[in-house]
């Protein structure tokens, strides 16, 4: 994987040698007609042009508005882009993540490898802070998934826009530079691992099935420093698991069971005198066709990124061991293919999950919850985690009730599930809480088996939800449907479509913040 590079730099505005400088720009009452402070320098290297551009007015520094100005010819710099940011009151972190973004597009519209920016003067906006979000919001911005285009542009700007560099200039240098470049360094890092999630989720279905899930993790795996076991169809056999087998064996290509795990190399997090261990379970389905439960064409596309769920444990994982979080983090991908065939499980089979629980499957398209199942019950049996969430594209009914804009948030620990939230509010992705009531329980019983796989439409979060309750026996654990916030056909300036990455961010907060 290859994302930009972001430099911080200590010298001034003067000595910038990037050919595009970003400048982003608060609105002052009517129109910011003077110079932003501390800007002169830049307006003598641009003839007096930035000062004239904002004395004609024209430049509003609404959020989202651009301006750019070129500079003469012959010089290093080649453009200055004015970015409006709006009034000072109104820019909060999302505000300055976007701002990210837009500097990110900036690669991808002007083929710049290298492109310089001025975070607004600390008395305006908390430096250190701003800086993070907006190196943050430019890794974002600046994803594109176009390794399968042979020739739309030219091949040298593909390679500038992956592998640009951003150099963060200041107004004036706040003060302990070194501490700030730490941070900017995780920011950057951390968003790095939402691309290689948004990557996995992108990647087609005949690329992507659970024998090269499981290459790619063991991949990951092994840049990081994570351990990695994959259980193959023999082992997962010997192991009970008949939920995932079952959702498997239609497809040509098998299922797998992929755990990774962060061991901390320095001191762990104990608790109760023991070494306290979190898991993280994703829904790792290639491709969801429905099975003989068939989806109609229109709803089919998307179901390559049925995986997302997974795409995201990897992508924590990946962050966890980056920074080094001093506590044992268990992450496991439950993967397989949900095809139609002659070997497909069948509406009315009845299965045994690798906790003993039987089910009637009565809708072949509900296999989300039953991979889960099974991984759930690997990581209580085996690793007796102190909390467990479970991420996971599982029902149409959270993508109508949510849209790309939350993730559903359920689970049976109130403290969990407050923790879960504050992770998601500190990195900006939304989990909004939904009921989980015995009734949801009891719809999801079957008169011949434990359980069934599906009670139809109603209550459709919660009722998945009730039915994975039912696998995690005591530990806490929260359960999160990104079937909405996961992929999504709207663009914004973090975001081009397709996979989101979504939940990377918000459980390595989490873990972080359960590591200190
Ligand atoms: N992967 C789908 C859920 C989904 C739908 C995610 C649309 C993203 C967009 C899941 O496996 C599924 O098919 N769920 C069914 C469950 C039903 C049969 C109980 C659903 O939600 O319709
Ligand atoms: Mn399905
Ligand atoms: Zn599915």
């Amino acid at each position: 994987m290859k994302t930009m590079r972001v430099q911080l730099e200590s010298g001034g505005i003067d000595q910038i040698r990037a050919e595009t400088v970003i400048v982003p720009t608060l609105r002052r009452g009517e129109t910011p007609s003077d110079l932003p402070q501390g800007l002169a320098a830049l307006d003598r290297r641009l003839s007096g042009r930035l000062g004239d551009a904002l004395a004609s007015g024209d430049f509003k520094a609404n959020a989202g508005d651009r301006l750019v100005i070129h500079a003469p010819r012959g010089g290093v710099l080649v453009r200055c882009v004015l970015l409006g940011l709006g009034e000072a009151e109104s820019v909060d972190d999302n505000a300055l993540r976007e701002l990210g973004g837009h500097v990110g597009r900036e690669f991808k519209r002007s083929g710049s490898d290298r492109i310089a920016l001025i975070i607004p003067p600390a008395s305006e906006l908390a430096a250190d802070r701003s800086a993070c979000l907006i190196a943050e919001g430019a890794v974002l911005g600046a994803y594109r998934f176009d390794r399968y285009l042979s020739r739309t542009r030219s091949d040298k700007k593909k390679k500038e826009a992956t592998t640009g560099r951003l150099d963060l200039c200041f107004v004036r240098a706040p003060r302990s530079l070194a501490s700030l470049r730490r941070k900017v360094a995780e920011s950057v890092e951390i968003a790095g691992c939402q691309v290689v999630a948004r990557d996995l989720s992108n990647e087609p279905p005949n690329v992507i099935y659970p024998e090269s899930l499981a290459r790619e993790a063991r991949r990951i795996a092994r840049e990081v420093g994570l351990f990695c076991r994959v259980l193959d169809v023999p082992e997962m056999t010997r192991q009970g698991m008949g939920a995932i087998l079952a959702v498997g064996q239609g497809s040509a290509h098998p299922p797998r069971m992929i755990i990774l795990e962060h061991r901390p190399r320095g001191r762990s997090k104990t608790r109760r005198g023991k070494p306290e261990t979190l898991a993280l379970i994703g829904k790792g389905v290639t491709f969801d066709s429905g099975g003989l439960s068939l989806k109609t064409a229109a709803g089919m596309p998307e179901m390559k990124h049925d995986m997302s769920g997974a795409a995201a444990v990897v992508g924590a994982m990946r962050a966890i061991a980056l920074l080094d979080l001093p506590i044992h983090v268990v992450g496991i991908l439950a993967a397989a293919e949900n095809m139609p065939s002659g070997a497909a499980y069948r509406p009315s089979d009845i299965i045994k999950s690798a906790s003993g629980q039987t089910i009637e499957i009565v809708n072949t398209d509900a296999e989300g919850r039953l991979v889960l199942a099974d991984a759930i019950h690997h990581a209580v049996s085996r690793y007796a985690p102190s909390a467990l969430i479970d991420i996971a594209t599982l029902t149409g009914a959270a993508m109508v009730a949510f849209g790309p804009w939350a993730t559903a948030g359920l689970g049976n620990d109130e403290a969990l599930l407050g923790e879960v939230r504050a992770a998601a509010d500190a990195t900006g992705e939304t989990v909004w809480p939904m009921p989980l009531l015995d009734a949801h329980e009891k719809a999801m019983r079957s008169k011949v088996a434990d359980w069934k796989n599906s009670a139809g439409r109603d209550a459709g979060i919660s009722t998945a939800a009730a039915f994975l309750r039912g696998f995690v026996a005591k530990t806490p654990w929260v359960h999160l449907d990104i079937a909405g916030s996961g992929m999504t056909s709207n663009q914004t300036p973090l975001h081009i479509g397709g996979g989101t990455g979504v939940g990377v961010r918000l459980l390595t907060q989490w873990v972080r913040s359960r590591a200190s």
